[in-house]
């Protein structure tokens, strides 16, 4: 088995012999695995769709979830950051054999109810596939940014802006957003979701439908047949299309379905209708969600787009339209509306182009708290860093007074709403923590931040030292956090540039910062304290130092780093294997190929060139390799087929030199011939005192004669011989003998009859005529030199040549 990856409707793809199709190769075809990212293998949600898959869902020894395959038939578990990785690497090929240049940058959405693990995990498969991930964006945010970027009426800055609902319901889940667009910019003020409401769940009632119904009617226990299963799946997908159109009594038939038996049925819509109707009661608690959150009314909403192809089944289309009381729109392409976002936003952070500026503020759809021990309270703090529908991506600073190492926990800190079992984010410990000089605790200001990919994590701890000048006032030891500036990203940019522009902006607050240390430290325990203090509080005579400190952190289900380096490494050695199948199919391809072409060829325009018997054995030869390929030869490796080639060449390519010669003779011929022409008119016209002649030398005149007389025999006897000679010979004589005659006659009388004519000058001046030749013939070379006689072009060459570097072509 082979590898050959294929792309086939919603994040799947094939991993066998073809792509022929899912069916033939159920067990080895992995598709719709982009729900497992960042899950373990004891997740209740993967344990609850692991039965309904046609491939093997395994426990990895990390405790995470894999897959299981056969590759170069061998049994392997593969992660799913490699599934992806293998998926985004085809994608990627496909890019670049598309664009002619290596692809490197690019932007992966995912649904925007992702927590910190599957972002994460999504994270790891792109880099698996060697690409440059600028920005993890929401699917829901890629929507609003393709539809917002072109539209050249949105409310300038000052006013209100256009609110536009977003709904898109696709294979597997159901997203809302609202957003707020002014020009330039977008605002994502709400985001409500049923992660499991899509078109997955259409069809599966249909699939249960027809199960239950050819179980009675044809005693058929389909689901005990994951190949029959499969196929009712696509059949039932199709029959939901086709009611999204036609309302009448729709068949469906199946032939050889299962035992061989032919299997056919029939639905309408208004039967479909009935049977999910719990299905569509569940779209409206998102819609009702969105404004709740946003605290807009219906009438405040300017549009309701829907992309997703669910949204095409008519009934989705009217709860929706009826819950907002207006038509819904459909300026976006249902399919692709995600992808063109995600090449929009590429194109803006990526230097290499120039797009309009489009400013994006994302939201944090979960609430983010810190959680850590407090030694002064003697016991668990904690904190709300990022509350739900905060704005992002975003950096805040929080302050802590200790004299050791401390731990902070990151959490989502409302499970309820999570739609994934584990609530921790992570554990980040900050090192190397020690006491100021005189014993007490250190200030340490640590930076959180939800980053571009929708990702949190402490970025960044350092430590201020305090160096007092004078000792008038001991700050008082404190334990408590402070919660403080906050930086907000106004400005969408790659992420180190954006990461360093907020350093930059809080080196600056860390400065004013400390302007109003002394206030802040004396005040004791207040908890939760915000640092809104005038700046005009006290000069202290206080100078600090910053020391950056360590973080180490444990995430959630995140691979190590030499796990993520085997990965790479591992993608890499399968994109050769690739390589060489490709290789060795193409080896097979060209034996193949060569047979045919051989075979046409030999019955026509190699016919005259081959002996009978030879030519005879030869097809013969040809047949035999050709059932060969069918049989033993269907799955060599690669040299072989490469011998099988050679050893038919063999027996080929005098064939096609001969045919090849043949074809190439008489032109060659003829240009000796007519060179010889030429040369023996000039020597006439020589002797005949051709005016245009009479500055050559007699004795080299001559010598022209003596050459073409002698290159016109060699000729007249090679086309005597060779016209005796039988065609499936070869050839007495080659073209390129015949060329090289021609070149050698050339050599020797070019130099002669070119010979410029001397310039006519005033008699008087003797050594003149030869001076100004020499130039003339040294620039010359050979072909014009016989016209550029007179001597007047001299300066202009070095102008041009001059010229030339200025001529900058980009
Ligand atoms: C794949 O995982 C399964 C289940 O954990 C295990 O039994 C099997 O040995 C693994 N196969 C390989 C090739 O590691
Ligand atoms: C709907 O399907 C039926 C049955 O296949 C067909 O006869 C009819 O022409 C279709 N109607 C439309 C509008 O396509
Ligand atoms: C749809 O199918 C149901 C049940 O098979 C039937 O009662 C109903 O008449 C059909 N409706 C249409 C419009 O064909
Ligand atoms: C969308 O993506 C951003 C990152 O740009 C992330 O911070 C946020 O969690 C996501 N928003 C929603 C509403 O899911």
């Amino acid at each position: 088995g082979a590898v050959l990856v294929c792309l086939i409707g919603y994040c799947g793809f094939f991993l066998g012999v073809s792509c022929s199709n899912v069916i033939s190769n159920a067990k080895n075809t992995v598709q719709s695995f982009k729900r497992f990212h960042g899950r373990a293998f004891s997740d209740p949600f993967v344990q609850a769709e692991k039965t309904s898959l046609a491939y093997e869902l395994v426990q990895l020894p990390t405790g995470s979830t894999g897959i299981k395959v056969m590759y170069m038939e061998e049994e392997r578990n593969f992660t799913i950051e490699q599934m992806t990785g293998m998926l985004l690497t085809k994608l990627k090929e496909t890019a670049e054999n598309a664009l002619k240049k290596p692809v490197v940058d690019c932007v992966v959405s995912v649904p925007c109810f992702y927590t910190d693990a599957e972002r994460r995990s999504v994270m790891d498969a792109t880099q698996i596939a060697g690409l440059n991930c600028l920005r993890l964006i929401n699917e829901s945010t890629a929507v609003a940014l393709a539809y917002g970027i072109y539209k050249q009426d949105l409310p300038a800055l000052e006013e209100k802006p256009r609110n536009v609902v977003f709904v898109d319901m696709g294979h597997s889940a159901y997203q809302v957003s609202i957003c707020a667009f002014n020009k330039g910019k977008l605002k994502v003020l709400a985001t409500a979701f049923d992660t499991t409401l899509g078109g997955r769940k259409f069809d599966e009632m249909l699939v249960e439908y027809f199960c239950e119904e050819f179980g009675k009617k044809y005693k058929l226990d389909i689901k005990s047949k994951i190949r029959a299963l499969l196929r009712l799946y696509q059949e039932c997908e199709k029959l939901k299309k086709l009611m999204s159109a036609n309302a009448s009594d729709l068949p469906l038939n199946i032939e050889c379905f299962m035992n061989d038996i032919d299997v056919s049925g029939t639905m309408n819509r208004s039967k479909f209708l009935e049977m999910c109707d719990g299905l569509l009661a569940r779209v409206e608690a998102p819609l009702r969600s969105v404004l709740e959150q946003a605290k807009l009314k219906k009438e405040d909403i300017y549009a309701v787009e829907i992309v997703g192809g669910t949204t095409r089944i008519p009934a989705v289309k009217e709860k929706i339209s009826k819950f907002f009381g207006k038509e819904v729109s459909t300026t976006l392409n249902a399919d692709e509306a995600v992808a063109r976002g995600c090449a929009l936003q590429c194109a803006i952070l990526s230097p290499a182009f120039k797009v309009r500026e489009f400013s994006i503020t994302d939201l944090i759809p979960y609430p983010i708290s810190l959680r850590w021990n407090s030694p002064a309270e003697e016991g668990l703090s904690d904190c709300e860093v990022f509350p739900k529908n905060h704005a992002a991506p975003f950096s805040k600073v929080l302050t802590f007074y200790r004299k050791e190492p401390f731990t902070l926990e990151a959490y989502y800190s409302s499970p309820k709403e999570l739609p994934y079992p584990d609530p921790a984010i992570a554990h980040f410990l900050v090192q190397k923590v020690t006491p100021q000089t005189d014993g007490s605790s250190s200030k340490v200001k640590v930076k959180v931040r939800v980053n571009i990919h929708g990702i949190f994590s402490v970025s960044s701890a350092s430590l201020v030292e305090v160096h007092k000048s004078d000792d008038s006032e001991e700050p008082m030891e404190t334990d408590q956090h402070a919660k403080e500036e906050e930086v907000m990203d106004f400005k969408m940019q790659v992420d180190q540039e954006e990461q360093q522009k907020t350093e930059e902006q809080q080196q600056v607050q860390a400065e004013n910062k400390a302007e109003s240390e002394e206030m802040e430290t004396s005040q004791d325990d207040s908890k939760d304290k915000k640092v809104d203090q005038p700046p005009q509080a006290k000069k202290a005579k206080v100078k600090t130092t910053t020391v950056d400190l360590p973080i180490e952190n444990q995430l959630v289900w995140q691979i190590g780093k030499d796990m993520l380096n085997l990965f790479i490494e591992n993608e890499g050695k399968m994109i050769m294997q690739d390589k060489l199948e490709k290789e060795r199919n193409d080896a097979k391809n060209a034996v193949e190929e060569y047979v045919y072409d051989m075979r046409d060829k030999l019955c026509s325009i190699y016919e005259k060139f081959v002996s009978e018997d030879d030519r005879n054995s030869f097809t013969l030869k040809l047949e035999d390799t050709e059932n060969w390929l069918y049989e033993d030869g269907e799955d060599q490796p690669k040299q072989i087929y490469i011998d099988k080639l050679t050893e038919l060449k063999a027996l080929g390519q005098p064939i096609q030199a001969r045919f090849q010669e043949s074809e190439e003779r008489p032109k060659a011929f003829e240009d000796l011939g007519k060179q010889i022409q030429q040369y023996m008119k000039t020597v006439h016209a020589f002797k005949a005192k051709d005016e245009q002649y009479d500055h050559l030398d007699e004795a080299d005149v001559a010598k022209v004669e003596k050459s073409a007389n002698e290159a016109m025999e060699w000729m007249n006897n090679k086309l005597n011989l060779q016209n005796k000679r039988s065609l499936t010979l070869d050839p007495v004589i080659k073209a390129k003998d015949i060329q090289a005659k021609t070149k050698e006659l050339a050599s020797i009388c070019n130099p002669i009859v070119t010979k410029p004519k001397p310039k006519v000058e005033l008699p008087k001046e003797e050594q003149k005529p030869t001076e100004p030749n020499g130039p003339v013939e040294g620039q010359g070379d050979g072909s014009s030199g016989a016209q550029s006689a007179e001597p007047n072009a001299a300066p202009a060459p070095t102008a041009t040549e001059k010229k030339l570097p200025e001529m900058d072509i980009d």
